[in-house]
């Protein structure tokens, strides 16, 4: 801070009550923030009461609102995968199962000198799975998943950021418990490469948990080339989710129309999977979509495969800036490169 900001502005810390330009708890950074902030006009005012969300805000300190705790809902055979991707994630359960056997029968202990949990990436353009399969994973080891609340995680005060990433891992831990960074690039964005969204040093305690965590702790990302690079010897299996092939697609169409829907007999999942390049998250997309068309005709009307191919084509249109991005040729064959 600079002496004139210095004698600009005196700031009283509600912690240590302390009258002075920064102290333990407000640093510096957080100072010039807020002026910054300030100067750009922002007011800070409690919200009417109507305003308010029906539930209160959760205290940041309590470690249960840093993670969501959800019960699996979907198991393995929910999943469609392309082999490769079916492949590496049954190398990671086949390594929890065996994990005894491998540090301790076969010696690997001694090597790794300590037992270690296991780290996942799951990389690929939204909706093709990662979310699910996390929770696919979690199901099979019969564990709960706790899904990281990154904007509880973080907090203004300094060194307090870094006490809730210990509560989460300690939590998780304590519960055996699969911990889930979904959308991961919202922390780890490769520093240097965007303005990183967390500091330095919250990144680092991060990563420092991740390496010895004891348990699974997966990461989620759709874009697996930025993430900071200081990752990659921190992750022991990368799994690439790309975006399914035709015969998946059909296969994904298949389980997202549920059998009591009324469909006309000339739907061809075939057809639709062959004809539109998809994630399973828009063909659930296109799903919901024809639903509502085969709807405003009226209640009773089956949902015709015109009714899909409309919705399908809303759907790719929509995606399209996002498939291309996935989608480009030299992208796909760096893959995840770095990763794997
Ligand atoms: N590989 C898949 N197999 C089966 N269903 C899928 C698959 N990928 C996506 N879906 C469907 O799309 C929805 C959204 O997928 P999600 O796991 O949230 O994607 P991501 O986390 O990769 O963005 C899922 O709940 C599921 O209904
Ligand atoms: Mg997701």
């Amino acid at each position: 801070m600079g002496k004139e900001d210095r004698d600009q502005w005196i700031v009283k810390c509600p912690k240590c009550g302390r009258v002075n330009g920064s102290c333990r708890h407000v640093s510096r950074e957080d100072v010039r923030r807020i002026v910054r902030l300030l100067k750009a006009g922002v007011e800070v005012f409690p919200a009417d009461e109507d305003d308010e969300p029906e539930t209160p805000e959760p205290h940041a300190h309590e470690p249960t609102h840093l993670a969501h705790v959800i019960k699996p809902r979907f198991g393995w055979s929910d999943l469609v995968l392309a082999p490769a991707t079916r492949e590496a994630l049954e190398d990671a359960l086949t390594e929890l199962r065996h994990k005894h056997l491998m540090y301790q029968g076969w010696g690997l202990r001694r090597v790794v000198k300590k037992t270690k949990g296991l780290s996942l990436l799951f990389a690929g353009p939204p909706g093709t799975g990662k979310t699910m399969a996390a929770e696919a994973l979690a199901h099979e080891l019969e564990r709960p998943l706790h899904v990281v609340n990154y904007a509880q995680l973080e907090n203004m005060w300094v060194g307090e950021t870094e006490k809730n990433v210990e509560r989460v891992f300690a939590k998780a831990a304590e519960d055996g418990a699969v911990l889930f960074f979904d959308e991961a690039d919202a922390v780890f964005f490769r520093r240097g490469f965007m303005t990183a969204p967390w500091m330095n040093r919250d990144v680092n305690v991060l990563l420092d948990h991740i390496e010895n965590f004891p348990g699974v702790v997966i990461l989620a990302t759709n874009l697996a080339r930025m993430l900071d690079r200081a990752l990659d010897r921190r992750i022991d299996i990368a799994v690439e989710f790309p975006i399914p092939g035709a015969v998946q697609r059909a296969e994904i169409f298949r389980r997202c129309v549920p059998k009591q829907a009324p469909l006309a007999k000339d739907v061809d999942f075939t057809v639709l999977a062959q004809r539109y390049v998809l994630s399973g998250g828009s063909i659930l997309n296109v799903v919901r979509q024809a639903m509502r068309t085969s709807l405003r005709r009226g209640g009773r009307h089956r949902i015709t495969q015109e009714d899909f191919l409309r919705a399908a084509e809303r759907e790719s249109k929509k995606g399209t800036l996002l498939a291309q991005d996935h989608l480009a040729p030299s992208l796909r064959q760096e893959g995840i490169r770095g990763y794997a």
